[in-house]
């Protein structure tokens, strides 16, 4: 996405919107005004500001950037007027002027309806427990509809007004987390306010809705691998307990900021000193091979079967670049790596300059100086790769 010269400034407008509503919230908040619902402080109003729409609607985006800019002009201009007394004439003059050449967006574009939670954010960590625990709740109240593979073909779906949705594409990748949650909790409407899927929150709490949206993404990346033969979103690699020789377990996200390679099955990998290398047990009953580091979770296990798309994970191994984000696949038995095996990549090619610079000789090093030139970057309401 990121191939469009747009892409940065409009990343900071998103980003901006993002953080400035946030800060909002969080001020009131501690002013004590926010009440708290789910778990965490509530929106209070009924409509806010959308990164999503402006990733669809470049013009109304750069009318909003251009407006923000008017906007701090004028806000400038009346500063001015108040310091400078000889000049406030001018001054304020130039106020109205901006604000009436401020090409103002759309309201029905920029603003979208907001629920109480749409500021929320998961407090699971992305973990291998609570993609195991939504993988149950899944079973258990979604199968009928949504369908075991979440492509919305269950049982139940043909009876339904609407036909439930496609989990497996972007959607859950847009639509911000807080607003997911509030519709796995309180049902959703259609235009003429019938509701189309039941709420959930008489059966489930909050902590049950985040592990279920856990599991739904960890299932829509598997079904991307399938389909596509790449992660068109983006997924991190799930938080795992991880033993190194004789030290107390400690969790794999406490390596973030260096590359991660897990590999699953029984055979002991070489160690590279570009990345820190886990190897993956199914389970703790199988005799553990001299590795310096060790998962033995069965949870661990199933999450990466899932997000990678196999009922066979033994011989796969997994990249995860420095900001924890799942990049490349190795496939059992095929020996070295090349830069194919990137399965979430920016469709951007490389840049003139890097096409200039000697890329490193080995498969591995080709693969992971492409991963670090093309950072996965992230925007609520939408990933750009
Ligand atoms: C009775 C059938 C039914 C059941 C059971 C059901 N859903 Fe849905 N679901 C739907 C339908 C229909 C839609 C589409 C609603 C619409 O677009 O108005 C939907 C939409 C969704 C969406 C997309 C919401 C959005 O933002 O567009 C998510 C996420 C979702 N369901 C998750 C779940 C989860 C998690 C469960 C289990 C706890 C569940 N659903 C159970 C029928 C169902």
């Amino acid at each position: 996405m990121n191939s469009t010269p747009e892409a940065d400034w409009l990343n900071l407008l998103i980003g901006l919107l993002q953080g400035a509503q946030l800060q909002l919230l969080r001020v009131l908040d501690g002013l004590g005004l926010a009440a708290h619902v789910h778990g965490q402080p509530a929106w209070p109003w009924a409509h806010r500001l959308s990164g999503e729409n402006l990733l669809i609607d470049l013009g109304q985006a750069r009318n909003l950037a251009w407006t923000l800019v008017c906007v701090a002009l004028a806000v400038l201009a009346l500063l001015v007027a108040l310091l400078w007394r000889r000049r406030r004439f001018y001054a304020l003059a130039l106020v109205p002027m901006l604000l009436i050449a401020a090409p103002w967006p759309d309201a029905h574009v920029v603003l979208v309806p907001a629920t109480p939670t749409s500021f929320q954010s998961s407090p699971t960590g992305f973990t291998a427990a609570s993609i195991a625990k939504g993988r149950v709740l899944y079973a258990q109240n979604c199968v009928a509809c949504h369908g075991a593979d979440g492509k919305g073909e269950g049982p139940l779906a043909a009876s339904l007004a609407v036909w439930p949705p496609n989990l497996s594409g972007p959607l859950l990748w847009r639509r911000a987390d807080g607003d997911l949650l509030w519709r796995i909790l309180h049902g959703t409407r259609d235009a003429q306010h019938q509701p189309t899927m039941p709420g959930f929150a008489a059966r489930l709490d909050e902590g049950d809705a985040w592990a279920l949206i856990d599991y739904m993404k960890a299932q829509g990346a598997g079904q991307s691998l399938r389909a596509l033969g790449n992660w068109a979103q983006p997924i991190g690699l799930p938080d795992m307990a991880v033993r190194c020789g004789a030290q107390p377990p400690r969790p794999l996200a406490s390596w973030r900021g260096q590359r991660v390679r897990i590999v699953a099955g029984n055979a002991v990998p070489t160690e590279d000193p570009r990345l820190v290398t886990v190897l993956l047990v199914p389970s703790s009953t199988i005799a553990p091979a001299a590795a310096d580091c060790m998962a033995d979770s069965p949870a661990a296990w199933e999450a990466l079967a899932l997000i990678a798309g196999t009922d066979r994970l033994a011989g796969t191994q997994l990249i995860a670049d420095r900001d924890g984000w799942l990049r490349a696949r190795g496939e059992p038995g095929k020996a070295g790596w090349s830069d194919d095996d990137l399965l979430c990549r920016s469709e951007r090619a490389p840049a003139a300059s890097a096409k200039n610079t000697a890329l490193p000789a080995d498969g591995l090093g080709a693969l992971i100086a492409r991963m670090d030139a093309e950072p996965v970057r992230f925007v609520k309401g939408g990933f750009i790769h």
